[in-house]
């Protein structure tokens, strides 16, 4: 067998292997299988292209993954919290690696005098393009997330106008060179159009909306090393790019589907302005309670469902969490946790903490499985979430949430809310849930207010 039959058989298994992680991805039971199943696809692919006889020098490859792992290793160490913008840093230098081959292999044809076909050239000015913008945008991405630059919307007059102008001379400026690629003058000019574009997409994002960004910027990376792969004729950056691609389409539809809202308002809604407070609100009262009367009531129930939200994991509160799950169903109380599919501010959040907790999976519970049965729950406990459970989203045809699906947390018997303030949550509003006749407020720091709720129980009679 040829060296380059192995590796194509290499890259057929890498490819099964990809898709396989993909799919044990889809439940934490299988998480842990999948992620070993991604490395091996990966190690797999990166040994079958060494083999390529092609290679010339392992000097540059050898010295390249020593920087790789030098950068990479402590990239690893980041907290839970700093996830997305560590993920928006791989996409900048996925993007980056896209665009610099892209360039790379077109001064060689240049260089070398090779014939470029129209098909050739159009899957690397594509390459380009999207690799360059993925590099910039996701910097700008984790920039905002990581809070270097201002998180707030940067917006301006004729800003999508010009943004759209932008990217329109770059797709010009490719289509020309697909016509003429001996044009070379004209690459650096897509190049440059295409960096500016990528900061100036981000500028008018508000730092929240950033991972829902990151997902689409995860696309436009994978479609990047799709577009790569036609160029190098490599069939498996075909086929992990287009994985990766409509994954990442694929999570930021979910995210937006999950929010009500659409890519072009993510994308140009300048969502997270601040935004005049509405003095239209009338003045009602809340009821708090303290920790004791929570732990009372819910001693005395058969059923509590846990909401978290993103407050849980501002305090790091999923173990204190834990331990009021364990003392709770020793006293026969049946606890289960409600999950929303946006609670947090990152895909499977609240799914992470409470994995990470220890929590049994069979106890979390998806949003639709569980509003049927809110009705007949005794107790909503809400940890730190706040617009996941406004039911303004439900009847309020003027909220910004209008529409989003929520947990009914108000249906529940009794609701208690833990959360420090009256402050509002990331959406910027009231909720109408706090003023509701079966809720207690329970103001605190999550960990403060849960260690005191489990210490209440533990002392109750
Ligand atoms: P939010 O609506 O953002 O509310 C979180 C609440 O946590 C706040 O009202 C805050 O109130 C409270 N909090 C903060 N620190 C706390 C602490 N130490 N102890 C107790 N409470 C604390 O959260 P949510 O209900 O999880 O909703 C998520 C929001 O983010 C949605 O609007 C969603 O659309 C958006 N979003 C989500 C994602 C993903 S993928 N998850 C992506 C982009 C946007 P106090 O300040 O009064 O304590």
């Amino acid at each position: 067998m040829s060296l380059d039959t192995l590796t194509q058989l290499i890259y057929l298994m890498s490819t099964a292997l990809f898709i396989l992680s993909l799919k044990w991805m889809n439940h934490p039971s299988t998480a842990r299988r999948a992620v070993v199943c991604g490395v091996v696809a990966m190690v797999a692919a990166v040994g079958g292209t060494l083999i390529n006889p092609g290679i010339v020098t392992y000097t540059w490859i050898v010295a390249a993954i020593m920087v790789g792992f030098l950068l990479g290793v402590p990239l690893s160490w980041v907290p839970l919290t700093a996830v997305p913008q560590r993920t928006a840093l791989s996409h900048a230098f996925g993007g980056l690696a896209a665009g610099l081959v892209g360039a790379a292999e077109y001064y060689l044809w240049i260089h070398e005098g090779k014939e470029i076909g129209s098909f050739e050239a159009g899957a690397l000015v594509a390459e380009v393009i999207l690799g360059f913008l993925t590099f910039t945008g996701s910097l700008m991405a984790a920039g905002k997330l990581q809070e270097i630059i201002p998180t707030r919307p940067i917006t301006y007059k004729n800003q999508n106008a010009l943004n759209f102008s932008l990217l329109a001379v770059a797709l010009l400026a490719g289509a020309w060179l697909v016509i003429a690629p001996t044009h070379w003058a004209l690459f650096p000019l897509i190049i440059l159009l295409s960096l500016a574009f990528g900061v100036l997409l981000i500028i008018p994002i508000g730092g929240a909306d950033m991972p829902t960004v990151i997902a689409l910027l995860n696309a436009y990376a994978g479609l990047s090393a799709v577009a790569m792969g036609f160029v190098l004729d490599n069939k498996l950056l075909i086929a992990a790019g287009a994985l990766d691609g409509s994954s990442g389409l694929i999570l930021s539809i979910i995210m937006c589907r999950a929010m009500n809202r659409s890519f072009a308002n993510v994308l140009f809604g300048a969502f997270g302005q601040v935004q005049a407070a509405s003095h239209a609100v009338e003045q009602r009262s809340v009821k708090s309670a303290s920790a004791e009367d929570a732990a009372q009531i819910m001693a005395a129930a058969r059923s509590v469902v846990v909401i978290p939200g993103y407050g849980m994991a501002v305090a790091q509160a999923q173990h204190r969490v834990r331990e009021l799950f364990e003392v709770l169903t020793a006293e026969g109380v049946d606890v289960k946790f409600a999950i929303h599919p946006v609670a947090g501010r990152m895909p499977g959040h609240m799914n992470v903490l409470l994995a990470e907790a220890e929590i049994p999976y069979d106890k979390l519970i998806e949003m639709e499985a569980i509003n049927p049965e809110m009705p007949e729950v005794d107790v909503a406990l809400v940890v730190g979430a706040n617009d996941v459970v406004n039911p303004a989203a439900r009847h309020d045809k003027s909220s910004p949430i209008f529409g989003m699906p929520i947990i009914d947390a108000d249906k529940a018997k009794t609701v208690f809310v833990i959360k420090r303030s009256m402050n509002p949550g990331f959406a910027g509003i009231e909720n109408e849930l706090f003023y509701g006749d079966n809720t207690l407020m329970l103001f605190g720091d999550a960990k403060a207010m849960l260690t005191s709720v489990v210490q209440a129980l533990k002392e109750s009679p």
